[in-house]
This record gives C-alpha cells, sequence and structure tokens, in this order.
C-alpha cells in the first residue's frame, strides 16, 4: 500500500510512519507536512533515507499542492493526521485552528474526490464526545458535544469527512482516539511538560484541582489502531480508539514523579483551563470487534519507557523547547500561577 500521511512530522504521524516502514505495512510512504512549531523532521530521522520514503514541506490548505503530490504519487491512501492539536493554543488563537482542522481538512476531502482517491482515515479525538459523565463510556453513537474551538473544530472535521462518504461515496474512515502519550511528543501536553519539567526540578503546573479524568494510550497503539482501521475498518464508519486506563490529571502527575525519582513537593496548582472537561471515557468494542485490536502497553511500563526516552533525548527536548514554545509556556503557565 502507498500511503500520503499529512502531519507525518508531529508526534503521532510520525510513530505512524516509522512503524509503517519498520513493520512493512506499506510500500511507499509520503509525507505532507507544513512544518509548523509542532512538526520536526528529527522525528522522521530513522527512516529519512530510505527509498520508499518522501517528505514535501506543504501546507494541507493550499489545494494546489495537494493535487499534485496527488497526481504525483497515486496514492492508495490519505491518513490524515495533520492538525493545531493543543486544546491551550485554540483557546488563546482559535483562527489558526479552525483554518487548518476544519479548512485544511475539507481542502484535503476535495483533492480526495476530484482525484478518485480509495481509501482516506481521518484521525480524531474522543474530545468531540466532551465531558462525559460517570459511570458512562462513550461509544460511537454517543452525541458529539465539543467543548474547546479545538474539539469543535475536530467534530466538525469529522462530520464533513463523514458527508463526503454519504454524498460522494468516498470511502472515508474516522478514528477518534483518547490521550496519546510516548516518546516525541512536544513538551506542551501533560505528560511531556510534566516529565520534562520533573527531569529539570522545575515545578510540574497542574490545572485546578488536577481531578480531570484522560484515558490514556500508548502512541504505538494507536498507530497500531490505525493500521487495524485501515485494513480492516468499513467506510462511513467511525471507531473509538481508547487506552482501557482511566486517571486523574494529579495521579498521573504522582506516578511520573515517582518513576522519575523525584518529590511531590514539585507539585503546583495554576488557574483551571476555561471549559475544562471532566472527564473523556471510550469504549473501543467496535474496532476490536471488526479487527481484533486491543491496546497492549501496560501504562506504568509504557510511562518508565517515556520517561527513559526523554532522559536520553535532552538534545531533542532542548531544542523543541527553545524559541515560540518558550513564549507559550509564559503565557500559560507563568502568568496564570
Ligand atoms: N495527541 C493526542 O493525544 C491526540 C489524541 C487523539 C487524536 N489526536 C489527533 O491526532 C493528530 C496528530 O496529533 P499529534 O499529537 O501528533 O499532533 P502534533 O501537534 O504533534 O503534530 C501535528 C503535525 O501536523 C502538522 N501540521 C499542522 N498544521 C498543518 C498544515 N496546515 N498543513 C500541513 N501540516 C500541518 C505539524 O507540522 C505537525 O507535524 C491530530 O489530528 C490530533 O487531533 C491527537
Amino acid at each position: 500500500m502507498k500511503l500520503l500521511v499529512t502531519g507525518g512530522a508531529g508526534f503521532i504521524g510520525s510513530c505512524f510512519v516509522r512503524m509503517a516502514l519498520r513493520e512493512k505495512h506499506a510500500a511507499r510512504v509520503v509525507v505532507y507536512d507544513k512544518l509548523t512549531y509542532a512538526g520536526n523532521l528529527e522525528n522522521l530521522q530513522p527512516v529519512a533515507g530510505r527509498p520508499e520514503f518522501r517528505f514535501i514541506q506543504a501546507d494541507i490548505l493550499d489545494g494546489n499542492a495537494v493535487e499534485s503530490v496527488l497526481h504525483e504519487e497515486s496514492p492508495d491512501a490519505i491518513v490524515h493526521f495533520a492538525a493545531e492539536s493543543h486544546v491551550d493554543r485554540s483557546i488563546h488563537s482559535p483562527a489558526p485552528v479552525i483554518e487548518t482542522n476544519f479548512n485544511g481538512t475539507f481542502t484535503l476531502l476535495e483533492a480526495a474526490r476530484r482525484f478518485g482517491l480509495k481509501r482516506f482515515l481521518h484521525v480524531s479525538t474522543d474530545e468531540v464526545y466532551g465531558s462525559i459523565p460517570e459511570p458512562l463510556d462513550a461509544d460511537e453513537n454517543y452525541p458529539v458535544r465539543a467543548s474547546s474551538p479545538y474539539s469543535a473544530s475536530k467534530a466538525g472535521s469529522d462530520l464533513l469527512a463523514l458527508s463526503y462518504f454519504t454524498t460522494y461515496k468516498l470511502n472515508v474512515t474516522v478514528t477518534r482516539a483518547s490521550n496519546n502519550y510516548g516518546p516525541y511528543q512536544f513538551p506542551e501536553k501533560l505528560i511531556p511538560l510534566m516529565i520534562s519539567n520533573a527531569l529539570d526540578d522545575k515545578p510540574l503546573p497542574i490545572y485546578g484541582d488536577g481531578l480531570q479524568v484522560r484515558d490514556w494510550l500508548y502512541v504505538e497503539d494507536h498507530c497500531n489502531a490505525i493500521f487495524a482501521a485501515l485494513e480492516k475498518g468499513s467506510p462511513g464508519e467511525v471507531y473509538n480508539v481508547g487506552g482501557n486506563c482511566s486517571l486523574p490529571n494529579i495521579e498521573v502527575v504522582r506516578r511520573i514523579l515517582n518513576a522519575a525519582g523525584k518529590p511531590e513537593s514539585l507539585m503546583t496548582y495554576v488557574t483551571d483551563r476555561p471549559g475544562h472537561d471532566r472527564r473523556y471515557a471510550l469504549t473501543n468494542e467496535k474496532l476490536t470487534r471488526a479487527s481484533g485490536w486491543r491496546p497492549q502497553m501496560d501504562f506504568n511500563e509504557g510511562l518508565a519507557a517515556t520517561i527513559q526516552w526523554y532522559r536520553d533525548n535532552r538534545d531533542w527536548v532542548a531544542r523543541v523547547k527553545s524559541g515560540e514554545y518558550q513564549r507559550f509556556y509564559e503565557l500559560n503557565y507563568t502568568s496564570r500561577s
């Protein structure tokens, strides 16, 4: 299979590309990525020299560039990861998030429809369901009730993608995954931020009371779920992808400190995020039934492996943390403590 992977220089997309080539899920992989602050060619270093791999720096909002690559490469499928992926950024500055996540997806769908693409896998998030009251777990029929500009942009792009199946019979499948963690994650999301601060003996800023519950999914488990959905998923369907590991944020932070051998006195509380969802929880049963996929990674083991990766790759962290990220950190944490 030949794959065109948008956002393939980001955290999850680059893991997917490394796995696709390492485990021979694909005969050719073309990464299409704008290289925003979150895109990093270093994440693709392990596959950079391979003849089956090509990198194109371009914006998904550029319809002409998308059409040219479709004609040049004739991929069997687009796997669409490219997005502005951070909720806090979407609160401070929603416009680029709506542009990339909604209009960018629209541009890709239009190009795919005109080209007659065989398969379109749209990577989405459980955040589209909004906060889920206990004891419910969202299945794929749970109402979409997004709370932030980020989750609303993803919900809108999910519906648009599904409409291309209903209206134009474009072979679209949507996956909705829970919170990912693992190596190469930009240190603005909870786990890599807390690991990176813990390793530097800096305060670990916890939003509000820290009792927001998230389901944690190891990034390689997520990528295997996407391979499963690509290979066994049905057109026009949505598949949830969860890690079967629900934990309050504060418990995640305690486990990080414990595993990194750092004191709990590093925890500090900052003002909560506006509209912060209290609880995400989802069931994976539909994807398991369709493909046999199940998450494999135990959370404590995945966390230990992730901490070890950040210990071993402090230069990578230092490089991605310089510049633009520093300004974002100050806006989000320093000015709200
Ligand atoms: N991180 C999570 O926990 C999580 C959970 C569920 C779903 N998702 C979804 O998975 C996808 C990937 O998430 P991630 O955490 O790897 O994100 P990321 O922020 O690490 O990477 C996003 C990538 O998209 C690229 N990009 C951004 N705007 C672009 C544009 N206009 N044109 C081309 N490329 C562009 C960036 O350069 C970057 O390489 C996103 O669609 C996200 O909504 C993420």
